[in-house]
């Protein structure tokens, strides 16, 4: 079975932000959303991140920077095999993890 990597910034206000690398298997058509919920629920369950639609691009509470590039988390699929670097918004402050303050 092949894996999607990802490296996500964890920590929160005040702390020093740091990169951790998840080992994610890959399913066809999963989103970055989806391999966080994998996360959340075989490694860490205090992984934060915001969402609400989980995929209708709606509500707009998963954008993150992908890879240097603002997006959202619930419509980006993920790709088997590869790597991909997940970080909060700039821009708005930092809560937990992926978890940025809405405006
Ligand atoms: S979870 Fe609503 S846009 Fe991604």
């Amino acid at each position: 079975m092949s894996n999607v990597k990802l490296k996500v910034t964890r920590g929160e206000a005040g702390s020093e932000p740091a990169a951790v690398t998840y080992e994610v298997p890959y399913r066809d058509g999963m989103s970055l959303l989806d391999a966080i919920f994998w996360i959340r629920e075989h490694e860490d369950p205090s992984l934060a991140v915001r969402y609400s639609c989980r995929s209708a691009n709606a509500c707009k509470e998963c954008s993150a920077i992908v890879d240097g590039k603002a997006g959202f988390l619930c419509s980006i699929r993920a790709k088997s095999g590869s790597e991909v670097r997940i970080e909060p918004l700039n821009g708005r402050a930092w809560i937990k993890d992926l978890a940025t303050a809405l405006d």
